[in-house]
Formats: structure tokens, C-alpha cells, sequence
């Protein structure tokens, strides 16, 4: 039940000793996210982010309006407006075929880890197909990812420096894998992603190719993690819960609400770490002072009673379900109808198709991020 929440949330905006805030409750963190005054912008932090600067351009997630609103509208062109049909529509059958080969693949295994035999798997296939990456060369950018990922917990104190060296490395890498990639896509038909960025006009006009490298930087990164996170303490939460486990076998249409309801109990995304102050901004009493570092306890919001009713219960059920795990405000994760579509047919297939399955540990090691929350491996045995 996350007790260190429980215990920030008896102060909903608290200083730290290095002058930064932070801020735990439902309706702060609301209020605050929707707040203009509140900057995304890795460059007026007062901590900067380690790395930060080698590490080229940012994306649109780490830059403010009115660049953030161009870029994000051009990336999130093809993923189609809020309500009406995008990317996702279609892709039902296509999610499903990955699904079941991954779960073929299981046969004669005495073990399976969730995580390495089907939650990285697949949505790393899938937003490779988008994105017109190619799948073979997933093993080399898997390490580039991952020491990426390393960063977003690097502590300079306590962290040896070859963590932040390779991280910038692997940065460096990855864009110019993705630069190599786009170069011949310049002038070519083609429905993926780095093909339509670098071909499609839009209102806006286009982005530079640097502006596309980090844009297809944040997708690729954001489509790996998060998801595969979601995936597999979908799996976790429900082998710690049978009775829902069981009813989602006889009623598959559970899968929907029980997808937000994994959203809000155990979200990918613990918290957003780098957020600051443009100018004052007051919060529950507190003023926060222009040019402070924010820090966003998004998973603590979503376990707010002052929010939901018992949050500390795994309820399918639930009403009015609006969890912050993919954000809010003029960041929200345009990626969430994608997320949501993998995790419903992943977590489907998987309860239809095994049989009797067990965890061998509970619970299971997890990254050591305060940032990403899942295991790191999820092994399970079956009858
Ligand atoms: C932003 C969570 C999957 C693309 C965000 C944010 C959260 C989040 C919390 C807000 C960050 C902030 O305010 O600074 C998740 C979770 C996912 C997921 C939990 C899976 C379960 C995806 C996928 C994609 C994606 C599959 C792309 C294909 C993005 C982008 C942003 C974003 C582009 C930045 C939006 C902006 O700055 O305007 N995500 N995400 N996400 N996400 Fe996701």
C-alpha cells in the first residue's frame, strides 16, 4: 500500500533539504499540472538533470509551449485527434497475432518470465512496426534504452560516473542510429512514422530532421518501458488476485475498466521528477518560488483517499476512475489508446491461455527506479 505516500500526503507541497518540492496529493497535482506557470523545460531547473545537455536536443517532452504545442501536434498527427479514429483503429488483429505467437512459444517451457518472454517483447515489436525501425536490430538499441533509462534515477552522489558516461553515450548512439535511419527516408512512400515525419506536411509545416530524431528518441523510449511495465504488473496484480483473475476469464469485457483500474493501483509511471516554476506559484497555502524544481508524486495522487474510496483495493469496478497514470495537462500521454489496446490484449490472451499459472516469487525484483516501476523479472510456472 505504499506507506511513504501515505506519509508525504500529511503534507501535500513539501520542501526538501536541496530546495526542491514535492507534491503528493490528488488535488494539487491536478491543480498544478494545468498550471502555465509550471515549466517542462529541463533548462530552467535549478538541479540541472544530469547529462542533460550532451545529450542534444530534448523532445517536446521536456520543452514548454508554444515549440511543445508545434512538435506535439505534428508527432501526434498520425495517432489521430482525441475520439475519432487514429492509429490504433484496426490494429486489433495484428496486436492479437503477436500475442498468441509469444504465448505459443511458452510450450514445453517449465518457466516463463513475463517480462523477457512477452512484456518486452511486445510492444517493443509493435513500436518498432510504427515507427519503421527495424525488429532485427532491437538487441543493439535494447542496450542503448536501457542505459538511457539508467539516467532517469542517476544520482550524482551516490551513482559512479560510468552510469552517466554511458548513459550520454548511448543517447549519442541511439540519435545517430535513428539520423541514419531517417536519411533514407527522405522522398520514399511509406506509412511509418519517420517516414510520414519526414514527408508529410502538415498545418505547422515539418519538422527538422533533428527535431524528427528526437521525436522518434522519445517515442521509441516511451513505447518501451511503459507499457512493458503495465503488462507485467497487470499480470502480477492479478495472479495476487484470483477471484478477479477468474472473472476476467468468463467475462472478457472486464479487460477495459480493469486496465484503468491497473493504471491508478500500479501505474508505470511513479512520478515526474523535472518539473519547474516559471514564476511563483501557489500550491495548498505554499508558495512555491519562481525557478524551483517540482517533483510530481503522480502514483501517489492515484492512491489519494481524499480521491477514491478505499485506494489501497484493486477494484475493477471502480467509477469515475480518473487516475493520473498517464499524466495530465498539455503533456498527457498521447500514447495512452496504443498503451491500453496492448495491455487489454496481452492480459486477455494471457488469462485465457494459461493454465493455472503461479508466481515463483512474490514479490519479484524490481528496477531500482524511483521514476519506472515494474520488475525486472516475473517468472511464473504453469500446470
Ligand atoms: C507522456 C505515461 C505509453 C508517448 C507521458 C506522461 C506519462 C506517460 C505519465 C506525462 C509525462 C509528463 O507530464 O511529463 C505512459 C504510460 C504508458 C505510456 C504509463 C504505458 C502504459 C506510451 C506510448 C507512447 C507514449 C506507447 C507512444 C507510442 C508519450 C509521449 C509523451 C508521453 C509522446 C509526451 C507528451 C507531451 O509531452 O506532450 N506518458 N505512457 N506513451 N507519452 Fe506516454
Amino acid at each position: 500500500p505504499y506507506p511513504l505516500y501515505a506519509e508525504l500526503r500529511k503534507t501535500p507541497v513539501a520542501l526538501q533539504e536541496d530546495g526542491s518540492y514535492v507534491i503528493s496529493t490528488y488535488r494539487e497535482l491536478t491543480g498544478i499540472l494545468h498550471n502555465p506557470h509550471l515549466s517542462s523545460d529541463v533548462r530552467n531547473l535549478s538541479r540541472p538533470i544530469p547529462g542533460a545537455e550532451e545529450r542534444g536536443t530534448p523532445s517536446f517532452i521536456n520543452i514548454d509551449p508554444p515549440e511543445h504545442d508545434r512538435l506535439r501536434r505534428l508527432a501526434m498527427r498520425p495517432f489521430g485527434p482525441p475520439h475519432t479514429p487514429g492509429l490504433v483503429t484496426g490494429m486489433e488483429p495484428d496486436l492479437t497475432a503477436i500475442v498468441s505467437g509469444l504465448i505459443d512459444d511458452f510450450a514445453g517451457k517449465e518457466r516463463i518470465d513475463i517480462v523477457d518472454d512477452f512484456a518486452y517483447p511486445f510492444p517493443v515489436t509493435v513500436i518498432c512496426h510504427l515507427l519503421g525501425v527495424p525488429r532485427e536490430d532491437e538487441p543493439r538499441f535494447h542496450l542503448w534504452v536501457n542505459a538511457i533509462i539508467d539516467l532517469l534515477a542517476y544520482d550524482p552522489k551516490t551513482d559512479p560516473k560510468e552510469k552517466l558516461d554511458n548513459g550520454i553515450q548511448a543517447s549519442k548512439d541511439l540519435r545517430q542510429y535513428l539520423g541514419g535511419l531517417l536519411e533514407q527516408r527522405h522522398g520514399r512512400p511509406g506509412d511509418d512514422l519517420l517516414t510520414r515525419l519526414a514527408n508529410d506536411d502538415g498545418p505547422d509545416g515539418r519538422m527538422t530532421d533533428e527535431e524528427i530524431v528526437s521525436t522518434a528518441n522519445l517515442l521509441l523510449i516511451a513505447g518501451h518501458e511503459t507499457t512493458v511495465n503495465l503488462i507485467t504488473n497487470g499480470t502480477l496484480t492479478l495472479l495476487r488476485h484470483p477471484q478477479v483473475l477468474q472473472r476476467l476469464r468468463n467475462e472478457p469485457d472486464l479487460i477495459v475498466p480493469l486496465v484503468e483500474e491497473l493504471l491508478r493501483y500500479e501505474p508505470p509511471v511513479h512520478m515526474i521528477p523535472w518539473r519547474a516554476a516559471y514564476s511563483d506559484i501557489t500550491v495548498a497555502d505554499t508558495v512555491i518560488p519562481k525557478g524551483s524544481q517540482i517533483m510530481l508524486m503522480l502514483a501517489s495522487g492515484s492512491r489519494d483517499p481524499d480521491r477514491f474510496h478505499d485506494p489501497d483495493r484493486f477494484d475493477p469496478d471502480r467509477q469515475d476512475n480518473q487516475h493520473l497514470g498517464f499524466g495530465s495537462g498539455i503533456h498527457l500521454c498521447f500514447g495512452g489508446p496504443l498503451a491500453r489496446l496492448e495491455t487489454q490484449i496481452a492480459l486477455n490472451e494471457l488469462v485465457r491461455r494459461l493454465d493455472r499459472p503461479r508466481l515463483v516469487t512474490d514479490p519479484p525484483p524490481y528496477r531500482p527506479s524511483p521514476v519506472l516501476r515494474g520488475p525486472i523479472h516475473l517468472h511464473i510456472e504453469q500446470s
